[in-house]
């Protein structure tokens, strides 16, 4: 049985996180979701709203679960007896980072390997905070993120 971890900050999560949770809910067992707490983004929504944003984006999916931590992903990881953590690479600009977090995470803990699965080509561009600017200045979002997100999104915005 292979659980896999997949932290993020996901504020909100758009098609693009969705499309990698579906497809890591197809390479293994377990999947769980981790949306970061103390993340230094100063995030729009609180870390409760992320994660039921997200529990009802992936309701349909059995091996998926997703949960709040706070904290290194390598200790959630081995909170929830994780040997993965997947993060999506959507292009090259994403890779240094990317690369660095994985060595530092496989430093902090070598029985936890990461696993990068490509953004589908029709999400490369997207992401959190694009989908974010669009929404303030009045654009569409709806290419970006199903329905129950971008209402969200939308409603928060008006309340600020
Ligand atoms: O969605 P994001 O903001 O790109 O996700 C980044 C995240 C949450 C994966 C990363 O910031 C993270 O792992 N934070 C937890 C702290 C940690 O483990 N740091 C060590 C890795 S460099």
């Amino acid at each position: 049985m292979v659980t896999a971890v997949y932290p993020g900050s996901f504020d909100p999560a758009t098609y693009g996180h969705l499309d990698v949770i579906s497809r890591a809910s197809l390479c293994f067992d377990r999947v769980v979701v981790g949306v970061l707490h103390n993340s230094a983004k100063s995030p729009l929504f609180s870390v409760e709203e992320r994660v039921n944003i997200l529990k009802e984006a992936v309701k349909d999916l059995t091996n998926v679960e997703v949960k709040a931590f706070d904290g290194l992903s390598v200790n959630f990881a081995r909170e929830n007896g994780a040997q993965v953590i997947i993060r999506g690479l959507r292009a090259v600009t994403d890779f240094e980072y990317e690369l660095q977090m994985a060595q530092t995470n496989r430093v902090l803990a070598p029985d936890v390997d990461t696993v990068f699965l490509t953004t589908s080509l029709e999400y490369a561009y997207l992401s959190s905070t694009i989908m974010k600017e669009v929404a303030c200045f009045g654009g569409d979002i709806r290419k970006f993120a199903p329905e129950g997100i971008t209402e969200a999104l939308l409603k928060k915005i008006q309340e600020k």
